[in-house]
């Protein structure tokens, strides 16, 4: 029996038709629509990539998508005065700065800056500590997402094991915070975790978010565990070509697991549906 593939891309696409239709009631109500402003700062090419589906989504769903972009060799006060003025402009309702962030840059102090009512990433220290003590929250769109397709596939989550494979601020340690919210009990393991694949085999989910190829085999995994890939990492492929492949070995994990992300096609369309989510959210609540 292979594991049941979880349908990420389609999840995604009926949040964001939810969304756009929550929009045009915003905008009926208000005369507005939501903003989001997104803030790229150099050429990094994936992060261009990225900045280009994100106004792409913005714009469908209905919201104003305002784009800002500042060269690399950009100051760092140049950049948070940017944040102040769309923190102040009363037309943007989201604001993303995308990361990663030239070199002479701290990231840290960047993100202090923005307002955390705006902050449609949930990376702010504010956002993170609503988190963690279970107040309303902007909430990272990566695990919110995960949470979301957990949540459609096995319902309640209360006594699972959950099993974290990666303590980033973006992704990790916010997904750990959500799946204890829903009374799992979870487990952190990272780069400094012994034996993980004993850890990893005490999950009845596993959540892998830690940028290595294929790490995850199948025989670590408890038999029905319901795996969730966040890895997104090219490798070579056949005649010269690369190819995307997840965290997970997932040949090797579909025989043993119940269900499971696939790469692409499952968590990374969810990113951008919760970030429309996420602004129509800030916007909703600027609008009282
Ligand atoms: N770079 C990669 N992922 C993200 C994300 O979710 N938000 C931002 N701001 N930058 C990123």
């Amino acid at each position: 029996m292979g594991a049941a593939v979880i349908d990420g891309k389609a999840f995604a696409d009926t949040l964001r038709g939810k969304v756009g239709a929550a929009v045009a009631a915003f905008r009926e109500q208000t005369g507005r629509a939501p903003g989001l402003a997104v803030v790229l700062v150099g050429e990094d090419p994936a992060s261009q990539v990225y900045v280009r589906s994100k106004h792409k989504a913005t714009v469908a769903a209905g919201m104003e998508s305002f784009e800002h972009r500042l060269p690399a060799t950009a100051a760092q006060d140049a950049l948070i005065a940017l944040v102040e003025r769309l923190n102040a402009d009363e037309a943007v309702d989201g604001i993303l700065v995308q990361l990663p962030l030239p070199r002479h840059m701290d990231e840290k102090a960047v993100i202090a800056a923005i307002d955390p009512a705006k902050d449609v990433d949930g990376f702010h220290v504010i956002n993170s500590g609503k988190l963690a003590v279970g107040e309303e929250a902007l909430v990272p769109c990566t695990p919110l997402g995960c949470l979301m397709l957990l949540k459609d596939r096995l319902g309640d989550l209360s006594g699972l094991e959950a099993v974290v494979i990666g303590r980033s601020n973006i992704v990790g340690k916010p997904m750990a915070q959500l799946l204890l919210q829903e009374s799992c009990t979870v487990t952190i393991a990272h780069s400094r975790t012994r034996d993980l694949s004993s850890v990893v085999r005490r999950g009845d989910i596993v959540v892998a978010a830690v940028g290595r190829p294929e790490m995850v085999k199948g025989d670590w995994l408890k038999p029905g565990a319901t795996v969730i890939d966040v890895g997104i990492n090219r490798v070579p492929g056949e005649e010269g070509k690369s190819r995307l492949v997840g965290d997970v070995d997932y040949a090797g994990a579909a025989a043993v697991a119940g269900a499971i992300t696939p790469v692409p096609g499952g968590v990374g369309p969810m990113t951008i549906a919760v970030l429309l989510r996420n602004t129509l959210v800030a916007a909703s609540r600027r609008a009282g």
